[in-house]
């Protein structure tokens, strides 16, 4: 299989234009709108050969900005659709995704030095992370809330089972029906976060929050680049709080756990989450040693023959195989493609192919699938989705 050749073709049919905008849905089956972090992922992949669809589909990411600075996690595009995800707002949804425009706008200003671009979309990108950094987190403890298991990019992981009220072994349809219910009590309360959103889901995600550090990072760059000197310290010091603030509410027994309301409570149930810190490098040496080797490595847990799990097999959780999605054990390209970035950051070189290789693997096997079985290799979910394009940016440079 050429991988290169059928990542392109994909991204190319699931290509979409509504108006001036032009797009990449994820999946013609399963996901025939714009979404958030899958758009961020596309314009990473596509900075590397066609730049000018990478800035495309960031500035159609950025068109439907609310006025607070919220980017949406789902634009609809097509009038009248009805969809079970048409959550809140007309035309998109009310929750966001993991904010990774940030890094993906200057992946794509890297390869392609369009500075008018970036000038242009940086007054958006300022006023998405300052309500990140504000309204979703009104008490200034320097970490983002969310507020919907969707917001995690993850949506059904166990992770949040106790704070959406659900046993592990909850069917994925009642899983779904909690999830809308949430975001129908976020609307009665006018999506306020300081008064009332917070009595209803309230997690400080690992991995929204490291996702944060992160894009803050490239926004310092960016702010930088642009000679806005005021922002670019701004924004690194609050990649520093945000990453301080982690260390000190997240860390046990040196892993990273998402933690829920108002106390902090530790949300131990153990998900691939604790291997994104080191995405952002927010373990030290020494604490990365054991979370790969002990964790990550640890076929008990994480590591099948043809995936890491996204839910470790110990968990009462664990399913590798489901009729749909899910992050409760199968495969994702995305969780690969953070890991094996993280991998490279400390030098695990020799395992960060192994990641590459296991991801061509199951895209050889079975197809760009949405997830995989990690035990079997065999496809689940949508058909044609796009993320097994991620494996164009886990190459050599
Ligand atoms: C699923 C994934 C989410 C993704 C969406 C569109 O809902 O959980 O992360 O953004 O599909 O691909």
């Amino acid at each position: 299989m050429d991988i290169e050749a059928e990542a392109k073709k994909l991204l190319l049919e699931n290509r979409r234009t509504t108006g001036e905008y032009q797009y990449i849905i994820p999946s013609a089956d399963h996901y025939p709108y714009q979404w958030l972090w899958d758009s961020c992922f596309h314009s990473i992949i596509l900075a590397k050969f066609e730049p000018t669809a990478a800035k495309a589909e960031l500035r159609a990411l950025l068109s439907k900005q609310f006025e607070n600075g919220l980017i949406p996690h789902i634009i609809y595009w097509s009038p009248g659709v009805l969809h079970l995800f048409r959550w809140g707002v007309e035309g998109t949804s009310s929750l966001t995704q993991p904010p990774m425009l940030a890094y993906a706008a200057w992946e794509t200003h890297k390869r392609d030095l369009d500075t008018p671009f970036l000038q242009s979309i940086f007054p958006s990108l300022v006023s998405y992370y300052r309500f990140l950094l504000t309204e979703r987190d009104p008490h200034g403890h320097h970490l983002a809330s969310i507020i919907n298991p969707d917001e995690s990019g993850e949506d059904n992981s166990p992770r949040f089972d106790t704070p959406l009220g659900v046993t592990p072994g909850v069917s994925l349809k009642d899983h779904l029906g909690k999830r809308t219910e949430l975001v129908d009590k976020n609307r009665e309360c006018n999506f306020d976060a300081g008064k009332c959103m917070r009595d209803f889901f309230w997690v400080k995600d690992v991995l929204f929050n490291t996702v944060l550090v992160e894009n803050l990072r490239a926004l310092s760059k960016i702010a930088g680049y642009l000679e806005h000197a005021e922002y670019e310290h701004a924004f690194m010091r609050d990649a520093d709080a945000v990453a301080g603030a982690m260390r000190e509410r997240m860390l046990e027994d040196g892993i990273y756990w998402s933690t829920m309301g108002a106390e902090f409570t530790k949300l131990k149930t153990a998900t691939w989450a604790h291997f994104v810190p080191l995405f952002a490098g927010l373990y030290t040496p020494p604490e990365a040693e054991v979370v790969v080797r002990e964790h990550l490595l640890n076929p008990e847990t994480f590591y099948a023959s043809f995936g890491i799990r996204t839910t470790s097999k110990a968990e009462p959780a664990y399913r590798p195989h489901a009729d749909d999605f899910s992050w409760r054990g199968p495969s994702w390209m995305a969780a690969h493609w953070f890991i094996y970035h993280g991998l490279k950051r400390y030098g695990f070189s020799k395992e960060a192919d192994d990641i590459r290789a296991k991801s061509v693997g199951l895209l050889e096997k079975s197809g760009f699938r949405e997830c995989f079985d990690p035990e079997t290799g065999e496809g689940l979910g949508a058909h044609g989705f796009t993320w097994g394009a991620l494996v164009l940016d886990m190459m050599e440079e």
